[in-house]
């Protein structure tokens, strides 16, 4: 009797201080410093205005309009009346109040503060800079609520600035091209979570894809007719700044610059005719640092790039030299012995100190990856880290700035909780204080070999906002559970927003199945993710860039909600057996386990998905395997070990890929599997 008692005390207070942690951080993501709930409430009506006090930029005047339609949008209610929100609007008494102390200006470590206050009729959002106001109004269409008598804005506290100040996105436009309209919505995403840097990756092996009025040979014949005009360019760095975010160019040299060697062969090192690279990976063209005339072509076109992107950072890449064109060369070996130089990576460290200067009176920090990071290299010097936490913490030991890439590459289609637990500053790094004010922040990489303009947004969302998270809220957040709650919905926020990365599936949903059913490849594909690391390119060799990007392995997302629910099921099951929950997992596997009679049928009119059918009847196999674990469980019948490894046989086979995917409910089944035979 007293232990059930205890045992119920324990429920209510674990329901409890759930209760709890879902109030502290609410829907929030990401989940602010500081948040307080109050009783009152704000409600949302027609006569719903917005003013704006204080001295901020113009850019706020559009982003309150914006808020005002998105507000409209989600609510349904017709707050047009106020129209475009003008510096006129400066009621005090408005329904949203948001007052600001001077312009922010886009700049690294500028004042992204805000607080909110609701309650009694009004919403007070107070900022230094409009760039707060930007992140203010952000989570204040996070906190829409709804009841029976409407929506409103709950009566809180809120006080809240990010833990890092480089919030970052690497989009890779170079292996395959993105279009504008692509960037603007990763940017208004991006806003949506608080980050504040666009890193654009523009050339690569693959392409050049930036307009050079100075050496239009490089969009001429290294971009394959697909780039930016500078027009487009400063529409993007307009529409980012906006948002409150900085656009960080990246052109990289000496290697991965097949692209600028195929337009002007002359910089080559070794002399031999230079064509677009159709594959990814690495590989040997790269420039030749000993040519001084190569100085002033960098020189020229470094100059007119960076007069494109007014942020005080330029990114030179400097990754994955393999030097094997520089070791080949007489004339380079020649010139690296006369300089007592000892590795080709000397060679690089000098040709980085060669740039700098052509950086620097453009009035740009240099950056680069952490391969450019060698004896020698100045310290004004921003190291990425990608390679590992070891280069990282080194660049920040050595007494460099630096930035966070490794553990956050989205292009691997890993977890978000695998992102998330990735923490720029771990006790485990022991960095001392100073060490640690050089951590800039992170940045999530999407490389794009393997992703199209349908695709991708699918590949950034919703798992870049765990990342975000992780940039922007302090340490102690780290509740893997609860980040997943809010991804959840943040995802539709981000939906809301235009972006795909929901929508694209039924559009290759209904090109995969020809015109038939959908309906059983959506059950399939709804639990297979693609392979992850870099296995799905069976290392470079499979994909070029001309390779289509809709089959099975495109349909398939990343970290799939709907096997992390099952997972989570069957333990729930294997520790309480309600009936309620048998019914659940019986119904799922009784699904997976019918589907594949309906697949099969399909694949008569749609051969693309043929490489799929391996993976549907493993599917099928592994769900039969499932109910018996759990009619055995039913009848509390123990099954014999011939039993055991017949059904560990078919779960072994259901790990197999197929079409370059991997089910995702194996772990799950074999749970229920060893459970009925212990
Ligand atoms: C990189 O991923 N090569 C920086």
């Amino acid at each position: 009797m007293a232990q059930k008692f205890i045992l119920i005390c324990c429920a209510l207070l674990a329901g409890l201080l759930a209760r709890t942690q879902e109030n502290n951080s609410l829907n929030l993501m990401p989940v602010p410093v500081l948040l307080t709930a109050h009783p009152g409430r704000v409600d949302i009506g027609e006569g719903f205005r917005v003013s704006v006090r204080g001295k901020p930029d113009r850019r706020i005047f559009a982003e309150a309009s914006r808020f005002v339609r998105r507000l409209s949008e989600r609510t349904g209610i017709f707050l047009d009346h106020q129209g475009f929100v003008s510096p006129s609007d400066s009621s005090p008494s408005a329904a949203l109040l948001i007052q600001i102390r001077r312009p922010g200006s886009l700049k690294l470590g500028e004042d992204e503060s805000y607080s909110l206050e609701s309650g009694g009729g009004q919403v007070i959002l107070s900022a230094v800079t409009d760039i707060g106001a930007i992140r203010g109004l952000e989570t204040l269409l996070q906190l829409v609520s709804a009841d029976e008598k409407g929506y409103f804005f709950p009566g809180l506290s809120i006080r809240d600035y990010p833990r890092f100040a480089w919030r970052g996105l690497l989009l890779d436009v170079a292996l395959h091209f993105m279009p504008v309209d692509q960037i603007k919505r990763t940017l208004d995403g991006m806003a949506c979570v608080k980050m504040n840097v666009l890193h654009l990756h523009l050339c690569n092996d693959q392409g050049f894809r930036v307009e050079s009025r100075r050496f239009p040979r490089l969009q001429q014949v290294a971009s394959d007719g697909v780039y930016y005009t500078q027009q487009e360019i400063r529409e993007l760095v307009a529409y980012a700044s906006q948002r409150g975010i900085r656009i960080v160019p990246e052109f990289v040299v000496p290697a991965h610059t097949t692209a600028i060697l195929t337009a002007y062969p002359q910089w080559a090192s070794v002399k031999r005719k230079y064509s677009l690279q159709r594959y990814f990976g690495v590989f040997d063209p790269v420039m030749d640092p000993t040519n001084e005339r190569l100085y002033p072509f960098l020189d020229t076109l470094f100059s007119e790039m960076a007069s494109l992107f007014p942020d005080a950072y330029f990114h030179i890449g400097g990754d994955e030299n393999t030097g094997k064109d520089w070791q080949s060369e007489p004339h380079i070996r020649r010139f690296m012995a006369e300089r007592g130089m000892k590795s080709f990576m000397d060679l690089q460290t000098y040709f980085n100190r060669r740039l700098l200067p052509i950086i620097e009176k453009n009035g740009k920090t240099m950056m680069g990856w952490d391969e450019i990071l060698q004896p020698g290299v100045p310290k004004q010097i921003v190291i990425q880290s990608w390679r590992g936490n070891a280069s990282f913490y080194g660049s920040l030991r050595q007494g460099y700035r630096a930035i966070l890439s490794y553990g956050y590459y989205i292009d691997l289609i890993q977890p978000a909780s695998y992102h998330y637990q990735n923490d720029p500053i771990p006790d485990s790094a022991a960095l001392s204080a100073q060490e640690q004010q050089r951590v800039l922040g992170g940045e999530a990489t999407m490389w794009s070999e393997l992703v199209s303009p349908l695709t991708v947004d699918s590949r950034i969302w919703p798992r870049t906002a765990a990342i975000a998270e992780r940039l922007w809220s302090p340490r102690s957040v780290t509740d893997t559970e609860d980040m997943y709650r809010r991804l959840d919905i943040i995802s539709l926020g981000l939906e809301a927003l235009g972006l795909r990365h929901r929508t694209y599936k039924q559009v290759l949903l209904r090109q995969l199945a020809h015109g038939d059913d959908t309906r059983s490849l959506e059950v399939l594909s709804d639990l297979i993710e693609p392979l992850k690391i870099y296995e799905r390119n069976q290392g470079d060799t499979m994909y070029t860039v001309f390779s289509p990007l809709t089959k099975l392995a495109d349909l398939a997302s990343p970290d799939q909600p709907q096997p992390r629910i099952f997972s989570r099921e069957v333990d729930s099951f294997l520790l309480h057996p309600s009936p309620a929950l048998r019914q659940l997992l019986w119904d799922k596997l009784n699904c997976w386990k019918q589907n594949d009679a309906l697949f099969q049928r399909l694949l008569l009119g749609a051969p693309v998905l043929r490489e799929a059918a391996g993976l549907s009847r493993n599917l099928s196999l592994l769900a039969g395997a499932g109910l018996d674990a759990m009619e055995a469980l039913d009848a509390g019948r123990k099954m014999d070990g011939a039993w055991l490894e017949q059904q560990l046989l078919v779960a072994a086979r259901a790990r197999q890929q197929g079409g370059r995917c991997e089910l995702q409910v194996v772990d799950a089944v074999q749970r229920l599997i060893e459970r009925a035979a212990r």
